[in-house]
C-alpha cells in the first residue's frame, strides 16, 4: 500500500482511522510540520545560530477527550497503537516511546496529559533528516494541551518537546527540530539564536524554491557520532577558555585555535564559521542577493565534510549534481549527516531541469533516484479547521 501524501489525503486516512479504532469523529485537529534546514548545522548544542523553515511535510493528529485517565493513540501510517496512564508511564519501544516521553515531559512541567483518543498519520519521511520526530513530539504536546484547555507558550512546547526527546529517549539532539515545528512561520525561515531563544522571522525571497533530494541513505551512526561531536565542541571551547563556542568569534578562533589538538580546531572552526555563515546568510535573503545565499550554503557543506565530518559519499555526490544545474544557486546536506538528504536554493524555472538532471544522474550513479521534495516555508504547529 502506497501512504498517501498532503495535507488532505492524510486527512481522509485519519478520520478513517479514528473512526475505526474509537468510533464516531474527532473534535481536533492538528498539523505539524517537518523541517528543512537551510544553514546552521551542529550549532544548536553549541549555544549557536540556525535558519530552518518548516516544510509542506506533516504530522497530521486527530483528537476527542474521552473518560477516565488513559491516553490511546494510534498511528495509521504504522497501522500501530498504544495506550498508557500518563500518571504511571513504562518505556515502549519505537514511536511509542516518543509519545510517551511527550507525556513525561508535560506531565513534569505541570501540564498533566487529558484522558484522549489521538488518531495520527504523517507523510514526512522517516530516516531523511526532515524530523519526523519533532513532527511527532509536537504534534502530540500540541494536541494534549489544547484538549487539556491548556495555555502553552510555542517556545516552551518546544522546549519540553526537546526534553521528551533527551531526557525520556534518550537522544541528546539541540532544540533546533522542536523548535520550527513549534514556531515556523509560511513564507519564511526563522533564525533562531539558541543560547536564549529569541528568533526572527526572515521572508524568503520570491523566485526561488527550496528542493530537498533524500539519498535513501538511512542515517548511520547519528547516535554515537553525534554525542561525540558534542563532547569535541564542549572540549573545544573549553580549552579556549569559551563556555560555549558561541562566545568564540572566527577573529578569537584565529588567534586562539593553535591551542587546540589538530581534531578539535577542526570541529570548532566548523562551528565558529558556521554561526557567521548563519549572520551572512540572513543578510543575504534581507538583500535579496542570492548568490551570497548559495555561496554560504555551498561552504557549509565543505565545513561540515571536511571540518566536522559528518557528511556521507553519498550526500556529497548529490550536493555536486545539483550544482552542476543551471539556476541553483547552493546546496549542502541539512540535518545530522551520515546519510539523509540534502537541501538546495533553486530559482523557480529550473526547478524541472533539477528534478529531471539529478534524478537521472544520481539514479545512474546509485540505482535508485533521489526522493525529490520542492517545498515552500510552512506554519509551525496549528489547529486545522
Ligand atoms: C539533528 C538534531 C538537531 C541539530 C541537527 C544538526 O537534527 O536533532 O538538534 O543538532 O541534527 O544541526
Amino acid at each position: 500500500m502506497t501512504s498517501p501524501v498532503g495535507i488532505e489525503a492524510l486527512r481522509e486516512q485519519v478520520a478513517r482511522a479514528f473512526s475505526q479504532q474509537f468510533g464516531g469523529a474527532p473534535t481536533l485537529w492538528v498539523r505539524s510540520p517537518g523541517r528543512v534546514n537551510l544553514i546552521g548545522e551542529h550549532t544548536d548544542y553549541n549555544d549557536g545560530f540556525v535558519l530552518p523553515i518548516a516544510i509542506e511535510r506533516q504530522v497530521t493528529l486527530a483528537a476527542r477527550p474521552r473518560d477516565g485517565v488513559r491516553v490511546r493513540v494510534y498511528s495509521a501510517t504504522l497501522s500501530a497503537r498504544d495506550e498508557f496512564d500518563p500518571h504511571d508511564l513504562p518505556h515502549a519501544q519505537g514511536w511509542r516511546d516518543y509519545a510517551r516521553g511527550v507525556a513525561w515531559a508535560l506531565r513534569e512541567a505541570g501540564y498533566p496529559p487529558p484522558a484522549v483518543d489521538i488518531a495520527l498519520a504523517s507523510d514526512v519521511p522517516l530516516g531523511a533528516g526532515l524530523s519526523s520526530s519533532a513532527a511527532l513530539e509536537v504534534g502530540l504536546g500540541w494536541t494534549l494541551t489544547q484538549v487539556a484547555g491548556q495555555s502553552i507558550d510555542r517556545a516552551r512546547l518546544a522546549q519540553l518537546m526537546q526534553r521528551a526527546e533527551n531526557g525520556w529517549v534518550g537522544v541528546a539532539t539541540g532544540i533546533m527540530d522542536q523548535f520550527i515545528a513549534a514556531l515556523g512561520q509560511a513564507d519564511h525561515a526563522l533564525l533562531v539564536d539558541t543560547r536564549d531563544l529569541s528568533y526572527e522571522a526572515v521572508p524568503m525571497p520570491p523566485g526561488v524554491s527550496i528542493v530537498i533530494a533524500d539519498t535513501n541513505v538511512k542515517r548511520g551512526l547519528v547516535d554515537s557520532e553525534y554525542g561525540a561531536r558534542r563532547r569535541e565542541t564542549a572540549e573545544a571551547a573549553h580549552l579556549m577558555g569559551a563556555q560555549s563556542l558561541r562566545d568564540v568569534s572566527a577573529a578569537e578562533f584565529d588567534a586562539r585555535a593553535a591551542a587546540l589538538p589538530d581534531l578539535l580546531r577542526r570541529r570548532a572552526h566548523h562551528v565558529v564559521t558556521e554561526n557567521d555563515r548563519v549572520l551572512r546568510t540572513v543578510a543575504a535573503l534581507e538583500a535579496g542577493d542570492l548568490a551570497t545565499v548559495g555561496e554560504m550554503m555551498n561552504e557549509s557543506h565543505r565545513s561540515l565534510r571536511d571540518d566536522y565530518q559528518v557528511s556521507h559519499p553519498n550526500l556529497d555526490m548529490l550536493v555536486e549534481m545539483a550544482r552542476r544545474v543551471p539556476g541553483v544557486y547552493g546546496a549542502r546536506m541539512t540535518g545530522g549527516g551520515f546519510g539523509g538528504a540534502t537541501v538546495s536554493l533553486v530559482a523557480n524555472a529550473a526547478v524541472p531541469d533539477f528534478e529531471g538532471e539529478v534524478s537521472r544522474a544520481y539514479a545512474d550513479a546509485t540505482g535508485q533516484p533521489p526522493p525529490i521534495y520542492v517545498t515552500r516555508a510552512t506554519d509551525g504547529v496549528n489547529a486545522l479547521a
